[in-house]
């Protein structure tokens, strides 16, 4: 029989389980393989941790949230053991073949693929599944998880508007993303925010109050501004883009090491973006202003059924690509489809939103303010 390891990596994410037993179920019943599941991601790996995955472990996790076999953030290049920072490739490269793997499979976001490239150049066989509710990861249509994120977000955007609105108040809904703005757009639209915020559209603080002080002279006297974790205003985008410039300026390592503490500096100055705006907007408007971010709520619980869906899917089609002996790939989500695309072409090329995206228009068509 071949054995196949899988592991789940990045943050945790509707839809993992639903993942893990779509490929396993696939893998076990249909493929005649044995599977084994490596705990904490890439350090389970490292540290060679594993749980065999059998049908009676695969059966009652598709509706539950988070992922049985736990997750870290880790690099295998770069791992911290016992205080030290690692290579720690070599030793997976032992532990796949020490385990006798014919495969593995990580299922992750963004950090994941690039994570998976490095191990497939070092002659590993991997296929990557596409998770995040960021939606950010290239050549695929949708990650799981986002639904659920976005299903989350939109019902915090609808109970948040009850506030708004009965206290005349402004209210700014920090949503996560990363640097793309995918959920803070979805659910912005979908929840009717008044004024939506992305990392793609660098708003200007004047442009959101003038189209809050519109509202009030309409008679609204509430605003709802749906703002992304990685929306910043022109000013902070300007410093940011300045800081990196520096970086990308010398090969002096100490001027490079200062470039960075600099860089360093100005992306701590930007980690309060939702309350800065808040109090520059009760400022401008007067009217009393509050903030919510809805942090990790969005990842947690219980995974729609378009997350279900997409989880089975994908991870069936990935048993499928390790039995053909398709690597090197990711299970990427097209229409109904779940196509194959090389790692290559999607580790380290983020995916935001084009500036021409239908749902960008959609939200200008219907009087949303974008801040710019
Ligand atoms: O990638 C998923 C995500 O939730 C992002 O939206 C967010 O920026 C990040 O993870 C938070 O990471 P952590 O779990 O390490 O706090």
């Amino acid at each position: 029989k071949r054995r196949v390891g899988v592991l789940t990596a990045g943050g945790d994410s509707p839809g993992l389980n639903a993942a893990i037993r779509g490929f396993g179920k696939a893998a076990v019943g249909h493929h005649d393989m044995e599977v084994v599941g490596f705990r904490d991601g890439i350090r389970g790996l490292a540290e060679n941790r594993f749980v065999v995955l059998d049908s009676v472990s695969l059966s009652g996790i598709l509706t539950t949230g988070g992922t049985i076999l736990g997750t870290s953030r880790d690099k295998p290049h770069k791992m911290r053991v016992d205080d030290e920072i690692v290579d720690m490739v070599p030793t997976i490269v032992d532990n796949y073949e020490k385990d006798a793997l014919a495969a593995l499979v990580c299922i992750g976001g963004g950090g994941t693929a690039k994570n998976a490239l490095r191990l497939a150049k070092a002659g590993l066989n991997i296929i990557h599944l596409p998770k995040t509710i960021d939606n950010d990861i290239a050549h695929t249509e949708t990650s799981f998880g986002f639904s659920t994120a976005l299903g989350i977000a939109t019902d915090a955007i609808d109970r948040l508007h009850s506030t708004a609105h009965s206290h005349h108040r402004i209210i700014v809904v920090e949503t996560m993303g990363h640097k793309a703005g995918w959920l803070a757009l979805g659910a912005g639209i979908a929840g009717g925010a008044d004024i939506i915020l992305l990392p793609e559209i660098p708003y200007t603080i004047d442009s959101v109050a003038a189209s809050i002080q519109e509202r009030a002279a309409r008679g609204h006297n509430f605003s709802v501004v749906a703002i992304a974790e990685g929306a910043r205003d022109i000013q902070r985008t300007a410093d940011l883009a300045a800081a990196q410039a520096l970086i990308r300026s010398t090969d002096n390592p100490e001027a490079k090491a200062a470039a960075k503490s600099h860089l360093n500096a100005v992306i701590a100055a930007h980690r309060s973006n939702a309350f800065d705006l808040a109090e520059a907007l009760e400022a401008a408007t007067g009217l009393e202003s509050r903030v919510t971010v809805l942090g990790y709520v969005q990842r947690g619980g219980t995974p729609d059924a378009q997350d279900r869906l997409l989880g089975t899917l994908l991870g069936g089609a990935g048993a499928g690509l390790v039995a053909e002996g398709h690597f090197g790939v990711t299970v990427a989500a097209q229409g109904q489809a779940a196509v194959p695309v090389p790692l290559e072409d999607v580790a380290g090329n983020l995916k935001t939103v084009p500036l021409d995206h239908p749902w960008l228009l959609a939200a200008r068509h219907v009087g949303t303010c974008m801040g710019d």
